[in-house]
């Protein structure tokens, strides 16, 4: 059985459908990207896997339980074991990179301080920002910033890793960092990971397979090397960037016209 399993999912917001029939294994151990135009429900995915979200039918099952009839215990431990690092990384600028890291810490567990210090300090080494713990979010760099909201989900030791949007808004070599530290967290911390990005960078260079998501369904999975070689019309042009050329191009690269840059 692996790890994480959506069966013939379906959720809409009012008349807006956003899965109709989202069917998806992911195995234990592997990183996982799921690829996908602005707003085909990416973000929402994740959040139906950690239960903030629930179906309208169909289930999620993780770990052989489901998800959706989850009591509030059964979720709080699933959120342990399933850290999400959130689109934005949201810090808290009032509070300390320290206080920040620690949040879920002092929220989900009974840490002593000097427990929980440790942690801190393990959390930032591991994303390569050791001795940040005093500064304040707004003195750093976005990438730094994103790097400090993935040690604060580390901080947590989950086995399982959601990454909403990792390197969007990054230059060339804070993606790359970013690249390489899913990368390694995976291989340090033998993670599952799941990785949502528009990113081909980052999909190509941290993914064992790849699903795209189009119209409330998944429309494709594979390799790197599946993908890199897929018939299919929407990947190749989603993987290769090809300028849209009807509507549901342009849906499906969160485009509206020729000149306007994707999200
Ligand atoms: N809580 C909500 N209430 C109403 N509509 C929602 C809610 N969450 C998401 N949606 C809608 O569901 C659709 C999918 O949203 P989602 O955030 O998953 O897109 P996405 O693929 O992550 O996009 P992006 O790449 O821009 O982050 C959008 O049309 C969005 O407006
Ligand atoms: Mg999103």
């Amino acid at each position: 059985m692996a790890l994480i399993e959506f069966h013939d999912v379906y959720k809409a917001f009012g008349p807006k459908v956003v899965y109709k029939g989202l069917s998806l294994a992911i195995e234990r151990g592997e990183t996982f990207t799921i690829l996908g135009g602005s707003g085909v429900g990416k973000s929402v995915m994740l959040k139906l896997l950690i239960g903030l979200l629930k179906p309208d039918a169909g289930s999620i099952v993780f770990d052989g339980e489901r998800v959706e009839t989850m009591g509030p215990k059964a979720l709080q431990r699933l959120r342990q074991r399933v850290g999400m690092v959130f689109q934005g990384a949201a810090l808290f600028d009032s509070l300390s990179v320290r206080e920040n890291v620690a949040y879920g810490l002092r929220e989900h567990f009974n840490m002593d301080e000097a427990s929980i210090s440790e942690r801190v300090a393990w959390a930032l080494s591991l994303v390569g920002l050791p001795g940040v713990e005093s500064m304040n979010p707004a003195d750093l760099s976005g990438g730094m910033r994103k790097r400090v909201g993935l040690a604060r989900t580390i901080a947590l030791q989950p086995e399982v890793l959601l990454y909403d949007e990792p390197t969007t808004g990054l230059d060339p070599i804070n993606i790359s960092r970013i690249n390489h530290l899913i990368t390694s967290l995976e291989k340090a911390l033998n993670i599952t990971s799941v990785v949502v990005t528009h990113d081909m960078s980052t999909a190509f260079s941290v993914s064992h397979r790849l699903a795209m998501v189009h119209k409330g369904r998944i429309i494709a999975t594979g390799t790197r090397d599946e993908f890199r070689a897929s018939t299919v019309p929407l990947v190749h042009q989603f993987i290769t960037g090809q300028a849209p050329e009807d509507e549901d191009m342009a849906a499906l690269v969160g485009r509206t016209g020729q000149g306007d840059r994707a999200s």
